[in-house]
């Protein structure tokens, strides 16, 4: 892709300056929203995601010497590192490194390297750009290195690079949107066995748009674990009946009606939660097919409802904006997006009423929650790819 957009240039700018020679490679990849299938993907249902406008860029080169150089000209810091010593932090650079350590690991030859990342996705917005810059990471360093890595195991190798170097259990969601995106499409990804399909997403005169709450509560990452958890026991609960159980794809609400209820409400409510949000996606999909966005967009509703009320991951913030469009004509669906406790809400608004919506919703959000609210209007773009530049 030939792109020379502002982040793009600085980061070949600050490159240059910081490194004192140009990059061999610049590595794009977006943010990511879903439209529906929350807190499914490390339950092996299915999710609806799609990449977005907004990316994180590296510039990458190689050393002579066995070191990593790194510099975010977001954090205007430097972080420098030998090869042998990798280990987690609890700055920025701990994406880049988790996926260096993940790739030494598989056993894949890398040496030294400069790198410098920038970006326009929001940070702690839920638009995944931790796995933004994991997934540049190994995209830049296999093309670098020649690794010769396919998209689908690179995909594996973020993923638990930010489960082994940030510590959270996360599913593979985010990762993968952000690998495999295409233009003005959605990815319907089977998370138990990976296949995927991609989906035209024609949204007539509507248009996503992401209301950042502007909080991101501390507690996610811990409670995002907790939930993950709490799904497994379910599961054991039922597997203790039907051998053939692995997984909440596999269960009814018959089966936890039954074997779980009885024993404990929070792990029912969790797994309830997620059985739904199976099904609700499935059914959602036939809507897409039909064209029928209206009706998507009401399980986008219930989708929120269950995961305030049910799976508890939502916040007061996330809550109030959901709530103050939920009876606006011009606003087809809404709910909470991505791991909880903040971030954004995903929207779909009819084009011509964005405006006036989110200067009332500014307005209001100020005066209840006293904070702030950001608006993105979001396009669905393509995945991790090399950017040229001159
Ligand atoms: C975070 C995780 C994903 C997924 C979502 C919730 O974004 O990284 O794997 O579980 O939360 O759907």
């Amino acid at each position: 892709m030939k792109l020379m957009n502002k982040v793009v240039k600085n980061v070949v700018e600050k490159f240059n300056d910081e490194f004192s020679h140009k990059a061999a490679l610049i590595v794009r990849s977006p943010g990511r929203v879903n439209i529906i299938g929350e807190h499914v993907d490390y339950n092996e249902g299915f999710v609806l995601p799609a990449a977005i406008d907004k990316a994180i860029y590296v510039a990458v080169s190689k050393r002579t010497d066995r070191q990593i150089h790194l510099y975010s000209v977001d954090f205007k810091e430097k972080y420098e590192v030998a090869v042998a010593d990798i280990e987690p932090t609890k700055t920025w650079a701990t994406y880049i490194l988790g996926v260096a350590d993940q790739l030494i690991k598989r056993g894949h030859n890398i040496g030294g390297f400069n790198l410098a990342l920038d970006g326009d996705v929001p940070i702690g917005a839920g638009l995944s750009s931790s796995a933004a810059v994991e997934c540049a990471t190994v995209f830049a360093l296999n093309n670098l290195f020649e690794l010769g890595i396919d998209k689908m195991e690179m995909v594996r190798i973020a993923q638990k690079a930010e489960q082994t170097f940030s510590g959270v259990m996360c599913g593979i969601m985010d990762m993968f949107a952000s690998m495999f995106g295409k233009k003005d499409h959605v990815i319907k990804l089977d998370c138990k066995t990976l296949e995927y399909e991609y989906k035209p997403f024609v949204l007539d005169g509507y248009k996503i748009v992401l209301l950042n709450t502007n909080v991101e509560h501390s507690l996610s990452s811990s409670a995002y674990n907790e939930r993950r958890s709490q799904c497994e026991q379910g599961v054991a609960l039922v597997k203790a009946h039907y051998a053939e159980v692995n997984s909440l794809r596999d269960i009814s609400m018959e089966m936890l009606d039954k074997y779980v209820a009885p024993i404990d409400t929070i792990i029912y409510n969790r797994c309830r939660f997620v059985v739904e949000e199976i099904q609700r996606l499935l059914t959602g999909c036939v809507d897409l097919e039909n064209g029928d966005i209206a009706a998507l967009g009401k399980k986008m509703f219930a989708t929120h409802e269950g995961l305030s009320k049910l799976y508890e991951v939502s916040c007061k913030e996330a809550d109030w904006l959901v709530d103050a469009v939920k009876d606006d004509t011009d606003v087809l669906g809404a709910r909470m997006m991505g791991g909880g406790f903040g971030g954004c809400t995903i929207n779909i608004v009819k084009a011509a009423a964005i405006d006036e919506l989110v200067e009332k919703l500014s307005i209001g959000y100020k005066e209840k929650m006293g904070l702030e609210l950001s608006a993105y209007i979001s396009n669905i773009e393509n995945g991790t790819e090399v950017i040229e530049f001159s």
